[in-house]
């Protein structure tokens, strides 16, 4: 049979390909589904990319648009230059765009003025703080995206607020938990505790990546005061981005404090395995805060607000912004066993891709 609907969908940045992974495979499936994944070169290095795709069992990307590292206005420009004349060449029915990163607003734009409809998956999210480059893209990719896909009930009354006709938002469940929940057993079978000599519950697991924790060298210094401090009672395992290890470099840091271990990008599987066994999470990723909510491990978010509201509300995640004192606090909480176990939020069950692919299915072609 041929096909009925011709999705592209975008993969630029690490946090996008486990959003990829469930659809790519669902769309595989589909024999009314012709999909081609175009990665934009975001994040381009083995261990921010690559890994991910073979992991997960990704295809192959149909093209790379090689963008790579730039300021945010010129790697923007860039994307949508290139995506722009990919999609001249080779219209489709459907561009469908993951998560906030530049990359997800550049080709919704594209396709949005060239008149291709654009999915947006894992749409409403709000943090209401501008001043995170994230904040700006999740607004203004939902502006322009034609169907909103959404991973928690606050997304859906974000974009009622935003007047979006409730018609082309679907609350669709959690796409990460999809891979997460596919991958785990993968995760617990890849023997990482062993090679990194931990034990199940014996250390905490951190990772800061955001601007506004690792651009400032007096908010870098503090954090990493904090986790010294911590490492007292915890050992603690950094796996460090590479914008974090740039910084901690250029200030004379690279040497990990007592008790505090510094480990290059992990792989997926390694990842996850390295979270699950966990005592406590500290981070200020926003796909991390949901996955600790799943694994059951407390998780600490070293931010003053999260656009994932429900890891909070089901009891998985606390917000400790930038204090020391609270962070150490609440650390020792959770220490001391005294942090409420997480009730697992409604729709984050492994299916969302599926029904992502069924609406979009619905909506766009590909009659039974
Ligand atoms: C991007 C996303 C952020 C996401 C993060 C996860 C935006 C606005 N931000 O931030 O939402 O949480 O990815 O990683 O899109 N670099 C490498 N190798 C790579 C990629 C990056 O060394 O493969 C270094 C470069 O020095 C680069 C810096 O990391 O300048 C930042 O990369 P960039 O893609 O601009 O943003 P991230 O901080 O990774």
């Amino acid at each position: 049979m041929s096909h009925t609907l011709d999705i592209i969908s975008v993969a630029g940045a690490r946090p996008n390909f486990m959003k990829i992974a469930p659809l790519a495979q669902v769309f595989a499936e589909e024999p009314r589904i012709r999909h081609r994944i175009v990665h934009t070169g975001q994040h381009y290095d083995a261990s921010m990319s690559a890994s991910f795709f073979s992991e997960l069992n990704i295809p192959e990307p149909w093209r790379n648009l090689g963008v790579g590292s730039l300021g945010h206005a010129a790697q923007t420009a860039e994307i949508l230059t290139r995506f722009d004349a990919l999609l001249a060449e080779a219209p489709s029915q459907v561009v469908l765009v993951v998560g906030d990163v530049n990359s997800t607003i550049a080709c919704a734009l594209a396709a949005a003025k060239r008149g291709i409809p654009v999915a947006h998956v894992e749409a409403g999210l709000r943090s209401f703080d501008r001043s995170m480059p994230e904040e700006i893209n999740r607004v203004l990719t939902d502006a322009i995206s034609d169907v909103l896909y959404v991973s928690e009930p606050s997304g859906c009354t974000n974009l009622a607020r935003e007047g979006v006709d409730p018609a082309r938002v679907v609350l669709s469940g959690n796409v990460m938990i999809d891979t997460l929940l596919a991958q785990l057993p993968a995760a617990r079978a890849a023997g990482t505790l062993e090679r990194q000599q931990l034990q199940r519950g014996g250390y905490g697991l951190v990772t800061l990546h955001r601007p506004s924790n690792v651009d400032d060298p007096a908010t870098l210094r503090m954090l990493l005061g904090v986790l010294e401090r911590l490492a007292r009672r915890l050992p603690l395992l950094f796996p460090l981005h590479p914008r974090t290890a740039a910084r901690l470099q250029s200030l004379g840091l690279g040497t990990a404090p007592h008790g505090v271990r510094f480990l290059e990008p992990q792989g997926y599987h390694d990842f996850l395995a390295l979270m699950e066994a966990s005592a406590l999470i500290l981070t200020d990723s926003g796909g991390i805060q949901e996955e600790a909510c799943i694994l059951r491990v407390p998780c600490l978010t070293l931010r003053e607000n999260t656009e994932r509201p429900i890891t909070v509300e089901v009891g998985g995640n606390r917000l400790v912004g930038r204090d020391p004192a609270l962070i150490e606090s609440a650390a020792i909480e959770v220490l001391e066993g005294r942090a409420p176990p997480a009730r697992i939020p409604d729709l984050w069950d492994g299916r969302a891709a599926q029904r992502i692919c069924a609406d979009l299915l619905l909506r766009y072609g590909g009659k039974p």
